[in-house]
This record gives C-alpha cells, sequence and structure tokens, in this order.
C-alpha cells in the first residue's frame, strides 16, 4: 500500500481524492499496489466529506510520517505551499503539485531539492490543465531543439474572450461565471492581468529551453482593455482575439510575453475555445506539435496531478521516473524586450487616408460596420511599435499579431 498526503482540499484536491477513489482498481492496475489516501490538509473540515475522518490541520503530521511516500500539493500561492513542498522532499517524500506558482518561482530549486534526496518533482497540471504537455516535452519530444512555443494557457480568460465574442456577455459576467464553474484563481486579477499566463510561460521557457525565465521578466499584459469594438473588427479582418502566452530564442536569448493577440483564423489556436487550452510548438525534427485540452476545471486538472502520483509510485515499486530539468535563466539568456518585433492590429479614430499617409503600406485595411480604421502592420519592434503611431495618428487600440 502507497500512502499519499493532499495538501488542500479545495477544487483541484477534492478532485484528486475523487479520481484516486473513483478509478482506483484501474491505478492499481497500472502502479501494481494500492495508493491510499492518509491525510488530507486543510485550514477547514469537512464533515460531510466521506474523506473527513482523513483531514488534519497540522503540516508536521504529514511530514513526520514515515509512511507518507507521495504528496500533493494543490494548496496554491506561494506561501507556506513553498515551505510545505521544500519539508516534504527533505523528509525524502515525493511531492507533486498543480501549483504554477511554486514552480515558476523555486522550481529549480525545489527539482535540485529533489534530486539530491532521490525524490521526484513533479507538476504536470501546473501548465494546460488536464492537458498532458509537460511530460510530452521532456519524454517525447527530448530529442528535439523546440524553437519556439505558443499558447492559450488560460482557462478563464479564454472562457471570456468566448463569451464576449460568441454571445455578447459582459466581461464581468463572463468572469462571474468562470468563477462559478471553478476556473478562476482565488484572485482573479492573476487570471485577467495575465499573471498566471506568464507563470505557466515561466515553465514552459524551462522545459523547452532548458531556462526557468522569472515571471518578473516575462512582459505581461491581460485581457481589461479589450472591448467589443475590438472583437469585431478582428472578426472582420479575418482574426480572433486570444490571450497568448509566446516564447522563442533569437540568436540564443529568450524572448518570452503574453498579451493579447490577433491569431489568424488559419491557425488552430484560433479556434479554441471556452476553458480549453491549447499549446502550440516548434521542434527541430519533429516540426509543429499542437496541444489541446482542458486548461481548468476540477477533474481535468486532478486528472494531471493523479498522472503524475501514478509516475511516482511507479518509482516506489521499483520503476524509473522520468524528472523534468532546467536551470534559473540569467540576464544574459533573456533577450532586450525592445528587440521584439512583430505585426501590429491598430484601430484609429482617423480617416483611411489620414491613416495610410502616416503609416505608408500596410497589410490589411478596413472601415469597420462601426465605422472604425482598423488595420494590420508589418512587423514592427516594440521600441518604436505604438509611440511611433502615436505620434501620428489617433490610436483607439494596439495588439500585437500572432
Ligand atoms: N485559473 C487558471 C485558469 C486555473 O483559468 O487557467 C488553471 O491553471
Amino acid at each position: 500500500m502507497i500512502k499519499v498526503a493532499l495538501l488542500g482540499f479545495g477544487v483541484v484536491g477534492s478532485g484528486c481524492a475523487e479520481v484516486l477513489t473513483q478509478n482506483k482498481d484501474l491505478i492499481k492496475g497500472k502502479v501494481g499496489d494500492d495508493l491510499e489516501i492518509k491525510y488530507i490538509l486543510d485550514l477547514r473540515d469537512f464533515p460531510d466529506s466521506p474523506f473527513a475522518q482523513r483531514v488534519v490541520h497540522d503540516f508536521n503530521v504529514i511530514v513526520n510520517d514515515p509512511e507518507v511516500a507521495i504528496v500533493a500539493e494543490m494548496m496554491g500561492g506561494s506561501h507556506p505551499a513553498y515551505e510545505f513542498t521544500k519539508a516534504c522532499l527533505e523528509a525524502g517524500k515525493s511531492v507533486v503539485t498543480s501549483n504554477k506558482e511554486v514552480v515558476a518561482n523555486f522550481g529549480t530549486e525545489l527539482l535540485a531539492l529533489a534530486e539530491k534526496h532521490g525524490v521526484s518533482y513533479l507538476f504536470e497540471a501546473s501548465v494546460g490543465g488536464g492537458i498532458p504537455v509537460l511530460r510530452s516535452i521532456y519524454v517525447d519530444l527530448a530529442s528535439n531543439r523546440i524553437s519556439e512555443v505558443n499558447g492559450i494557457l488560460n482557462g478563464t480568460t479564454n472562457y471570456i474572450l468566448t463569451s464576449m465574442k460568441q454571445s455578447g456577455a459582459s466581461f464581468g459576467d463572463a468572469l462571474k461565471k468562470a468563477q462559478e464553474l471553478g476556473y478562476a484563481e482565488a484572485n482573479p486579477a492573476a487570471d485577467v492581468e495575465g499573471l498566471d499566463a506568464a507563470r505557466k510561460t515561466a515553465i514552459l521557457c524551462g522545459l523547452c529551453f532548458g531556462k526557468l525565465v522569472s515571471p518578473a521578466d516575462i512582459h505581461t499584459e491581460g485581457i481589461t482593455a479589450i472591448t467589443g469594438e475590438d472583437v469585431a473588427a478582428a472578426a472582420e479582418l479575418g482574426y480572433a482575439i486570444k490571450l497568448i502566452g509566446h516564447a522563442d530564442t533569437k540568436e540564443g536569448k529568450i524572448q518570452a510575453l503574453v498579451s493579447p493577440r490577433l491569431v489568424p483564423l488559419c491557425n488552430p489556436l484560433s479556434g479554441i475555445s471556452d476553458v480549453f487550452n491549447g499549446v502550440l510548438l516548434k521542434g527541430d525534427m519533429v516540426g509543429e506539435v499542437m496541444f489541446y485540452g482542458p486548461g481548468a476545471g476540477k477533474l481535468p486538472t486532478a486528472s494531471a496531478v493523479v498522472g503524475d502520483i501514478i509516475d511516482v509510485a511507479h518509482g516506489v515499486v521499483g520503476g524509473t521516473v522520468k524528472r523534468p530539468y532546467f536551470e534559473n535563466a540569467t540576464a544574459e539568456d533573456v533577450a532586450d524586450f525592445g528587440d521584439y518585433a512583430c505585426a501590429r492590429y491598430f484601430r484609429f479614430a482617423n480617416t483611411p487616408d489620414e491613416v495610410t499617409e502616416a503609416l505608408g503600406e500596410q497589410v490589411q485595411q478596413i472601415v469597420t460596420k462601426s465605422g472604425y480604421v482598423a488595420v494590420i502592420t508589418k512587423a514592427m519592434s516594440e521600441r518604436k511599435a505604438v509611440a511611433s503611431v502615436a505620434d501620428k495618428l489617433c490610436v483607439l487600440s494596439c495588439m500585437r499579431v500572432l
């Protein structure tokens, strides 16, 4: 019998207990041994839950119990999740997590600590919810040099953007519904202002390029400034607006950013709706690969956490666990953001002639049904982009194009 402890009994924690219970026999067949939840750590009591007797409030009960081999951290937030993870690894327990904040901020240190103590630190659920994307990168695509990754990495914002486009829902109503469905972070500012996607982009940089870029070094914009006018103008131009986490390498340096982008309808990321996420990456051997699936929610995220528990359990019964690895990116590893270049979408309060005279040749220009001039430019760098255009024209909105 392999004993497991769950840290946190919220949306993902309770989902994890459900997966381990509902598919107990299936999991036993795969591992060759039973997995038993011995403890659940939470500040609250759950008197009506079938797991009520396993709830503890003192972390020391778990870390000091030598029977507990695997700890699933699903608390969210950096603290005390980071300290608890460290203590478990130092006590010789493997830790699996859905906590992207801890992985993005402390992942390198925690992987090294796991290695030192001969245990594992796995975090499949931290990016893309239920999509098996991280293990695919560090196991199945290990022979590839990855040059670029683009992802819809936040289910809440994709749900909001889809609702705004398809049913004309207001931003506030769509966010409320995403919260009710259990997709949003405890503080949904992390979703709508792009920080959650930046943490996931940081983790993808770690696995794709071997360097964990600090989320603080990833230029991040959220979706709060997007208007219905822009959603409609983008559709008229033949694009969908998506919050995209992007990372690539240019001359050996990593360029990483999160921002809303106009995604052309020919790009498969443009068709990803609701809470679904997608990750599109380019490997030098495999070419383009896309991962798609539910990016948030109770059972999908728990499915990925339990996948990691099963992987670790294979190690406990004498098999091998494939471990992710990366280092922290240094200042030299990260490109100057001012040099990043891509095409831009602008919406102006000017006439078509004024726009053409100021911008010269553009890729596309239309007058929208609402009477605005909307354009797609050729690639322009961050340094030049908005300032040079705003000097000459009345810019109502501006977004990057994928
Ligand atoms: N709040 C996150 C999202 C949860 O909406 O994608 C999954 O990481």
